[in-house]
């Protein structure tokens, strides 16, 4: 049996976290969790809630970017591993409103590692993404010596958050770990991001809004195999190192919505072309073979497997969706999505 670990996750209460929480519970009988998460529009207690009077489980509510907080909380507890996925977390958004992506994604950030520094937690594991290396051509992968290139403000606050973990290894000698994934699907995804928004939708028989000309490319995950690719790295990953984990599976938007709407027997006339994002990135594919060669990973859940796994949990937790999709939700549709 692994060794005992107490693990601080923040942003535990979002789709990857609670995945993650899911997924270490399952797995590791005597392992404790402690779930710091502000609940952000996106942070939902339900997604927990199977394990919310799990005797190893303990939710905290509070934001990482608060001080007295963070140190509070490694004061108090013997922490082993902090797991750093809180995150403002939707391009769209950061598009629209940045500060907030600044604050949480690159201050939080910065405060969590000087808890960690200051309480000396023995590990690091920062959750970044392939989308701070940029846009790839048609061709190529991202590898970890890719220079950092991001596009968006989200991306933007996601490199330099990277930045500041490389200068806490460099300066102050803390054990960390960067990891970069990339586009997660799967249960518990908050429906603003493609996959569940269009599965959503077109159960609703809604309209699907396609960005631009839907030939942007993703390299797409399913996520307990990000789950599974975390668990290596936080028992046998190196500290200082960084590590993509990627699906895969690349395919256009158009290919994956498609998809959705052929598994559901929707009609194709359901989608709708819309005005693209701004600085749109175009493709994202992730070279592995790093995780592959050191630690044997590489992902499970075929896309044709995982795309159908997702779409019977949308259909069998429309409480879960539906609950989501009114008020403060509908409003951001309607701006996102009104006059596009
Ligand atoms: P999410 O938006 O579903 O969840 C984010 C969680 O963080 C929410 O529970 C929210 O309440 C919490 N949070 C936000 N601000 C906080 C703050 N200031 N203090 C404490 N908690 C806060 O995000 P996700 O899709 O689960 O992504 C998790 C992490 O993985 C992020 O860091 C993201 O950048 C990274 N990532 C995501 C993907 C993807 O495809 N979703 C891919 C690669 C990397
Ligand atoms: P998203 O899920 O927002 O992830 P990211 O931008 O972080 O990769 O979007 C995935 C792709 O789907 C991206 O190319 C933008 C596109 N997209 C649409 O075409 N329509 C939509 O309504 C959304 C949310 C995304």
């Amino acid at each position: 049996m692994a060794e005992d670990k107490t693990i601080l996750v923040t942003g535990g209460c979002g789709f990857i976290g609670s995945n993650f929480i899911h997924y270490i519970l399952g797995k590791y009988r005597n392992y404790r969790i402690i779930n710091l998460d502000k609940l952000t529009y996106c942070g939902n207690l339900d997604n927990l809630c199977e394990v919310a009077h799990h005797p190893h489980y303990t939710f905290i509510k509070g934001d990482i970017a608060d001080r007295e907080k963070v140190r509070e909380i490694l004061q108090k507890e013997k922490v082993d591993v902090i797991v750093n996925f809180a995150a403002e977390s939707h391009v769209d958004r950061s598009i629209e409103a940045p500060d907030l992506f600044l604050r949480t994604n690159v201050l939080g950030t910065q405060v969590l590692l000087e808890g960690a520094r200051e309480m000396e937690v023995p590990l690091f594991i920062q959750i970044s993404t392939d989308e701070v290396y940029g846009s790839l051509g048609s061709s190529g992968l991202f590898t970890e010596s890719t220079p950092l290139k991001p596009n968006s403000p989200y991306a933007a606050s996601k490199a330099a958050a990277d930045l500041l973990v490389r200068a806490y290894i460099e300066t102050f000698g803390l054990s960390a770990i960067i990891t970069r994934c990339s586009n997660n699907y799967g249960p518990y995804q908050f429906p603003e991001k493609l996959i569940p928004l269009m599965i959503s939708n077109a159960l609703e028989d809604r309209e699907l809004p396609i960005y631009g000309d839907g030939l942007n490319v993703r390299d797409w995950i399913y996520v307990e195999d990000h789950c599974r690719a975390l668990d290596l790295v936080l028992h046998r990953g190196k500290s200082g190192e960084v590590y993509n984990i990627g699906g895969d599976s690349e395919r256009t938007n158009l290919q994956v919505v498609k998809t959705i709407l052929e598994i559901l027997g929707k009609p194709e006339s359901l989608i709708r072309f819309v005005k693209d994002r701004p600085g749109h990135d175009r493709r994202y594919a992730m070279d592995f073979s790093k995780l592959q060669a050191e630690l044997g990973w590489r992902p499970e859940v075929r896309f044709e497997d995982g795309i159908r796994r997702t779409i019977n949990w949308y259909i069998d937790h429309r409480d879960w969706w539906q609950r989501i999709k009114t008020g403060e939700y509908m409003e951001y549709y309607e701006r996102m999505y009104g006059n596009r």
